[in-house]
């Protein structure tokens, strides 16, 4: 059974009621109270306590800090709830589940309805569940709250990001901007109506006002087309290649669905994988070949198919060696093999042979008509091989590589590594893939599967675990 939404009722703990002023007092949240559809209540720390007495003591143990009595968040709690029923209670601490739009939605639709509307990113008017919903933002400041109150009365606790803030009021107004966007009539349905950034696998796209050119930047052509089914598109691509650049862990960790990863293909470049059997470290410390194994071939090609390599060359000038290699790739890429098995025949289909590191750079520059970006991947620590050209780069920095659009090659050694005269002519040095031992020898068929995943796969995440 439906109620209709009566109100919504905030009751703020604090020590500073007056940091609420402005926030209550203007723009949409103070419509919202002229309107009856928030009431708020300011409870502050110090009214709890009789003139002389201290809402603080010091932290146990050693170290200096101050922490709030837990009687005193009890009594403010209970004041609270005497005024206006059982309160969902939020506290605020930089511990506690980072906020994004997905566990504002979440809470959104936990407090007050079932669902949102997508249209708007709303609840249905119709469709609040709660009459008298009661909210209780509990901001702490000195060194946090006693671990106990948060223990004891916590629904929620919140950190609004990776940084220490002086107090919990700032991350309180921040959490009620966002989740009072999610009521009917709070926000007008001209802003809501809009998709905004993460309410979806891609960010907003971008908005332009009049004059049509300020400071040499004009408003694109098509914006002030007038035609409406041509902006849209526009917009979807122009949001989508934010995200693939600006964003892309958003991206890869919100289940985008098989048209949306074909729109944000448009903005990741054509990526190769070499694997280097020659121009390696072989025992001696010496620069060599090393022997190919069918195993890195077939698991490597099918690594590479996963996650969409356009290229996989398997690197060797050796010709006893490459002989080896073409046999492999005459039984798979023959009938025989293709009908023998069928995704073992498509990921081989991808597989090429080399005889140098130049050659997979002609073999790329060739089919691409462009230079590749090249990054190079090793098991060593990376600061022996900093240099002035080759700069390091990490696995969330893809979008800085995307922007560049240019096609990417990464490169695996074989034997001891990538010979430090190729790591020279790499544009970018991978960070070492990294376990919890000392242990520090995975297979070079492991090591890309882990550095594809890292670098290209989708790797969901529940909001709730
Ligand atoms: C100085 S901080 C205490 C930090 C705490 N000792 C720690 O290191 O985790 C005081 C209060 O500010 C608020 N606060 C600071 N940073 C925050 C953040 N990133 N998110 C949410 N609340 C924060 C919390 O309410 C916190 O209890």
């Amino acid at each position: 059974m439906f109620f209709i939404f009566k109100v919504m009722k905030i009751s703020i703990i604090t020590i500073f009621p007056e940091i609420f002023d402005a926030f209550f007092k203007i723009s949409l949240v103070a419509r919202a109270i002229e309107k009856g559809l928030i009431e708020f209540n300011i409870v502050r720390f110090s009214d709890i306590v009789n003139v002389k007495q201290r809402i603080d003591e010091p932290t146990c143990g050693p170290g200096s800090g101050m922490i709030l009595k837990p009687a005193v968040v009890q009594h403010a709690i209970e004041k609270c709830e005497n005024q206006w029923g059982k309160g969902y209670k939020v506290f605020f601490s930089p511990q506690g589940k980072k906020l994004d739009q997905r566990v504002l939605k979440k809470l959104a639709i936990r407090l007050f309805s079932k669902t949102i509307d997508s249209n708007n990113e709303q609840i249905r008017k119709n469709e609040c569940t709660s009459k008298n919903t009661h909210l209780i933002l509990i901001c702490p400041r000195y060194e946090g709250m006693d671990h106990r109150v948060e223990q004891y009365y916590a629904d929620l606790i919140i950190s609004i990001g990776d940084y220490v803030l002086m107090g919990g009021d700032i991350p309180a107004q921040v959490f009620l901007e966002g989740l009072l966007r999610y009521l009917p009539d709070v926000v007008g349905k001209k802003e809501s109506v809009r998709q905004e950034s993460f309410s979806s696998v891609f960010l907003d796209y971008p908005e332009y006002g009049l004059p049509v050119e300020w400071k040499n930047l004009k408003i694109p052509e098509i914006v002030l087309s007038g035609n409406h089914a041509q902006i849209d598109k526009w917009r979807k691509i122009q949001a989508a290649k934010k995200t693939i650049e600006n964003r892309f862990d958003w991206f890869t960790k919100n289940f985008p669905s098989v048209e949306e990863i074909k729109v944000a293909k448009k903005f990741i470049p054509n990526h190769y994988v070499a694997l280097m059997h020659t121009q390696v470290i072989v025992k001696n410390g010496m620069q060599g070949n090393t022997s190919i194994a069918s195993l890195d071939i077939h698991d490597i090609a099918r690594s590479s198919a996963t996650y969409g390599i356009e290229n996989y060359f398997v690197v060797t000038k050796l010709q006893d060696q490459k002989k080896i290699l073409d046999t492999f790739l005459d039984f798979w890429l023959s009938n025989v093999g293709k009908k023998y098995n069928k995704t073992r025949f498509q990921a081989v289909s991808k597989v090429r042979s080399a005889m140098d590191f130049d050659d997979v750079l002609n073999q790329i520059r060739n089919k691409e008509k462009k230079e590749p970006l090249v990054i190079a991947t090793s098991a060593k620590d990376y600061e022996q091989y900093i240099n002035e050209e080759t700069k390091i780069i990490d696995y969330f920095s893809q979008g800085k590589i995307f922007k560049r659009k240019r096609p990417v090659l990464i490169v695996l050694g074989t034997g001891q590594g990538l010979s430090e005269s190729i790591i020279a002519r790499c544009d970018y040095l991978l960070l070492p893939i990294k376990g919890m031992s000392e242990y520090n020898h995975l297979s070079v068929r492991s090591a890309a599967a882990i550095i594809l995943d890292r670098w290209l796969g989708l790797n969901g995440e529940l909001v709730d675990k």
